[in-house]
């Protein structure tokens, strides 16, 4: 993959999220994730790559979502896995709340964990903290280790974890060993983020949430220089089966950010489509659009914040 990839990529989730916008707050998200996938297909298609969709909306006969399997790209270039997420957080773009985001992961062919849609039990972590934390420790350890590795007391950590009650016993672990807890009602990958950034108040991210989300946000702390961790949670049988099938038989098994995001060159770019904590959201104002994105590049660490002016005459 080269450099100039990085505009091509970031031109797909502005694509997605000016389309998207239309729908905000409008209250249907169904309409809101159709506008996004069409325009980020679209977009996609007129990138000179040979790209597969890993992890998408949906298996084949779903269509008009964004399947995996999809082939993406004119065809010719680079071979690509392609993570897509036309929106990530439709709720929140149907109701016009915070943090609604389109977003994609984009790295060598074979790179990516083909993540099934299911639950994944996710630590993460900004640059401190690596290599010291472990999805397999009692919370107050980790809690403890990040206190350390950031000199903080364990009184000023922020834990975020989703709003959910399957983490009661977490959020009374965190509150029990004295730290404080940022309940998020959805869009973990921001949070996982926030993590990586010193100003953004989160020092590490706990709980569970949708695995093809884990792998987004491994690609983007990889670039960040942050660590994750995850674990797959299969529910059901069939879920079982789905991992046997993708040679995951230990259902125990941690996935470091180098099995869910490996090699050296990969890119999660996003662009928000509400106003959130870490993009602003799409704005409009006569026949301009005006959106806010940004591209991280693992083999570099190079983060970079574009904000773009679109004209929509012609849209
Ligand atoms: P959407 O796919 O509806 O945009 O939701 C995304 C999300 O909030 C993720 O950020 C999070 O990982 C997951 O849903 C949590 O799932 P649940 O709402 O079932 O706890």
């Amino acid at each position: 993959m080269d450099r100039n990839l990085s505009v091509e990529l970031v031109s797909v989730t502005e694509a997605a999220a000016l389309a998207a916008g239309k729908w905000m707050g409008r209250g249907n998200k169904e309409e809101a994730d159709d506008a996004a996938t069409q325009a980020m297909r679209k977009m996609f298609n007129s990138i000179n790559m040979n790209g597969t969709v890993v992890i998408g909306e949906g298996e084949m006969d779903e269509a008009p979502m964004l399947y995996i399997g999809e082939h993406l790209g004119t065809g010719d270039g680079v071979e690509v896995d392609i993570a897509v997420d036309p929106i990530e957080g439709t709720d929140m773009v149907a109701a016009g709340t915070e943090n609604g985001l389109a977003m994609i992961a984009v790295a060598d062919k074979g790179n990516l964990l083909h993540a099934p849609d299911m639950y994944m039990e996710k630590i993460a972590v900004g640059p401190e903290s690596v290599g010291k934390v472990d999805i397999n420790a009692p919370v107050i350890d980790n809690l403890k280790t990040v206190a350390k590795a950031k000199n903080k007391n364990i009184s000023d950590l922020v834990v975020a974890i989703l709003d959910r009650e399957r983490h009661e016993n977490m959020i009374q672990e965190i509150h029990d060993a004295g730290a404080r807890t940022k309940l998020i009602q959805a869009v973990d990958v921001v949070a996982a983020i926030n993590t990586a950034f010193e100003n953004s108040g989160v020092d590490i991210l706990l709980g569970s949430g949708g695995a093809p989300e884990g792998v987004l946000a491994a690609a983007a702390l990889k670039s960040l220089g942050g660590e994750f961790q995850g674990k797959l949670l299969p529910q059901t049988r069939e879920e079982k089966i789905r991992l046997n099938k993708m040679g995951i038989t230990d259902f125990n098994k941690v996935l470091y950010m180098d099995d869910i995001v490996k090699g050296d060159d990969a890119y999660f770019v996003a662009t928000g489509v509400t106003n959130g904590e870490l993009l602003k959201g799409v704005h409009y104002k006569g026949s301009t659009g005006m959106t806010h994105s940004v591209v991280m590049r693992t083999k570099t660490g190079t983060i970079r914040f574009i904000e773009g002016k679109h004209s929509l005459k012609n849209s």
